[in-house]
C-alpha cells in the first residue's frame, strides 16, 4: 500500500517528466521543420537542441520506470521514500547542468557524446566539464535510486528467487511475482550500464585534466558509450512492461500474470543478450574482432525476441476473446505493444549485418527507436500515469479522458516515425541539421513527420491536463 509521502513523490515525478517531456516534443518539432526548412535554425543551435532533445527523453523515461516500480513495489515490499526524492533532487540539478552546458554553453556533441567530440570544443570551453559534471550527477542519483529498490526486493527473495529459477522446475516452492522478476532484471542492467557511464566518464576526466599527457582508445571509448547508451535506453523499455505484466490484468478486472518456466526463461534471455547486443552499434567500425559483430547480431535477437514472443503471448491471451474492461490504461499498454513490437522488428532489420550495410546511420534508426519508444515506452509510462492519478484521486480507471484522444495518439505518433522510416529507406543520413543536397526534393518528409508530431503532441497535452488535476490532489491530502 502506498504511502502518503510516496504518492506526493511518484505524483511530482509524473508532473516534472510531463513537463519536460512536452518541452522535449516541442525540440523535436523544431528540428523536424528545420529539416523541412518551414523554419531556420543555425546549426549550432539545431545540435544543442538534438543533445538536449536526446538526453531529455531517455533521461525522463527511465526516471518514470523508475518512479513507477517503485510505487509498484510497495504492494510487495517497503522501499524508502527518500531515495525517490534524493534521485529527484539530483535528477533536478544535473538537467539544470546539462541544459545550461547546451543552452548556454553551446555544448552540441549529441546524447551519445562519442568520444572525442566533447575534446573538440566548438562551444565555450567551460560547457564540456559542465556537461560530464552534469552526467556524473545524474548517474549517481539513479544508481543510488537503482540499488536501494534492487536492495529491498534482495531482502525478501534470494537472487535466484527473483530471477525466477525455481520455476524452471515443476511445483516451485515460491512464486516470483513478474514485477519482481522484470524490475529485477531491468535493474541489474541498468546498475551495469550506470557503473560503466561511471568508468567513462572518468576517462574522460582522465584525459580532459591530463593536459595533453594522456589520451584514451576511441574504439574503447566508443564500445563503452554504445554499452551505456543502448543498454539504458533498452532497460528503461522493460520498466515500462514490468508495469503492464503488474496492472493490465488487474485493471481488465482479470486473473494476475504468473511467472511461468518460459516467461522466467525469456527474461533471464534478456538479461543476458541485453548487455551485448549493443555491439550492433559498431558495424561499421571495421578494427572491432569480427566475433564481436557477430555477438551483436545474435545477441540482438535472442535479446529482444523471447520477452516479445512472450509477453505478445500472455497480452493476446488476456484480451482474446475474453471480456476486458479497455480502460485508456489498458488501451495504451496494448498500443505500447504494438508499438514495441514494430519498433522492435524495425530494429532487428537494421541489426541484421547484411542490411546495416545500407541502413547504418539513415533516418531508419531514429525511425526504429522513436517507434518503440514515442509509441511503446511512453505509452506504457502513461498508462501507469493515467492509473496512478486515478488511484490518487480514489476514482475509477477510466474516468476522465475520452478516447478520441487515442486516436489522435496513434495518428500522429505512427505517422511521425513513418516519415523516418521513409527517410531511412531513401538512405537519407540521421543527424543533419538540414538534409544533404542529393535529398533536397525529399524535405517535405521532415515537414509532414513535423506536423504529425504536433498531432501527438495534443494528444499528450490532453492526457497532461486531464491527470495534471488528479496529482496534484495529493498534495492537499491528509
Ligand atoms: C513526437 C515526439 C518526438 C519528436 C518530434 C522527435 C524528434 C526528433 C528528431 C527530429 C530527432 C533528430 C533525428 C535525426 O535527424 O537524427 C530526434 C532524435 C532523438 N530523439 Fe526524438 N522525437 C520525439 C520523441 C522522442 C522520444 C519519446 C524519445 C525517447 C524516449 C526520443 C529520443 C531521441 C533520441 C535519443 C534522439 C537522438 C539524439 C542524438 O542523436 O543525439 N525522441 N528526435
Amino acid at each position: 500500500m502506498a504511502s502518503i509521502s510516496l504518492k506526493r513523490i511518484t505524483s511530482t515525478w509524473i508532473i516534472t517528466v510531463m513537463v519536460l517531456f512536452v518541452i522535449a516534443i516541442l525540440f523535436g518539432i523544431t528540428m523536424r521543420f528545420n529539416q523541412g526548412k518551414l523554419i531556420q535554425i543555425s546549426p549550432t543551435s539545431f545540435y544543442s537542441i538534438m543533445t538536449v532533445h536526446g538526453l531529455t527523453m531517455i533521461g525522463i523515461w527511465s526516471v518514470a520506470g523508475l518512479a513507477a516500480i517503485h510505487y509498484l513495489l510497495s504492494r510487495y515490499l517497503s522501499i524508502p521514500t527518500s531515495i525517490s526524492v534524493f534521485a529527484f533532487i539530483f535528477t533536478v540539478l544535473g538537467v539544470v547542468m546539462l541544459w545550461s552546458s547546451a543552452f548556454i554553453g553551446e555544448f552540441h556533441a549529441g546524447w551519445t557524446f562519442l568520444y572525442p567530440l566533447p575534446f573538440k570544443v566548438a562551444w565555450k570551453s567551460w560547457a564540456t566539464p559542465l556537461f560530464l559534471s552534469g552526467l556524473a550527477v545524474l548517474g549517481v542519483a539513479w544508481l543510488v535510486w537503482s540499488v536501494g529498490i534492487l536492495y529491498q526486493i534482495l531482502k525478501k527473495y534470494t537472487i535466484t528467487q527473483t530471477l525466477g529459477w525455481q520455476h524452471f522446475s515443476t511445483n516451485p516452492s515460491i512464486e516470483t511475482p513478474p514485477l519482481i522478476l522484470i524490475s529485477t532484471v531491468s535493474l541489474i542492467g541498468i546498475i551495469v550500464c550506470l557503473l560503466s557511464a561511471v568508468v567513462l566518464l572518468v576517462l574522460f576526466f582522465a584525459e580532459y585534466f591530463s593536459n595533453g599527457a594522456y589520451s584514451n582508445d576511441p574504439l574503447l571509448m566508443k564500445n563503452i558509450t554504445y554499452f551505456f547508451g543502448h543498454t539504458i535506453a533498452n532497460e528503461t523499455l522493460y520498466l515500462g512492461l514490468a508495469s503492464l505484466y503488474e496492472l493490465m490484468p488487474e485493471i481488465s478486472k482479470k486473473p494476475k500474470f504468473k511467472t511461468t518456466w518460459y516467461v522466467a526463461l525469456a527474461w533471464n534471455c534478456t538479461l543476458v543478450f541485453i548487455l551485448t547486443a549493443f555491439f550492433h552499434h559498431l558495424y561499421m567500425d571495421f578494427v572491432q574482432p569480427l566475433g564481436f559483430q557477430m555477438i551483436g547480431q545474435l545477441a540482438s535477437y535472442f535479446a529482444s525476441l523471447p520477452a516479445a514472443a512472450v509477453t505478445a503471448f500472455s497480452v493476446a491471451v488476456l484480451v482474446y476473446k475474453n471480456q476486458i474492461r479497455w480502460s485508456l490504461s489498458n488501451i495504451l499498454f496494448f498500443l505500447g505493444v504494438m508499438g514495441w513490437i514494430i519498433g522492435g522488428i524495425g530494429a532487428l532489420i537494421d541489426a541484421t549485418i547484411s542490411n546495416n550495410i545500407i541502413l547504418h546511420n539513415t533516418l531508419w534508426v531514429p525511425a526504429h527507436f522513436h517507434t518503440y519508444n514515442a509509441m511503446g515506452n511512453v505509452l506504457f509510462s502513461l498508462a501507469f500515469f493515467v492509473w496512478v492519478a486515478n488511484d490518487f484521486s480514489d476514482l475509477p480507471v477510466d474516468s476522465g479522458i475520452p478516447k478520441f484522444i487515442i486516436s489522435l495518439l496513434v495518428l500522429g505518433g505512427f505517422g511521425f516515425v513513418l516519415m523516418f522510416y521513409l527517410g531511412g529507406a531513401m538512405s537519407i543520413p540521421r543527424r543533419f541539421a538540414l538534409y544533404p543536397p542529393e535529398f533536397n526534393n525529399l524535405s517535405w518528409l521532415a515537414t509532414l513527420g513535423g506536423w504529425f508530431a504536433v498531432v501527438y503532441l495534443i494528444s499528450i497535452l490532453f492526457i497532461f491536463f486531464t491527470i495534471l488535476k488528479k496529482c496534484l490532489k495529493v498534495f492537499s491530502a491528509s
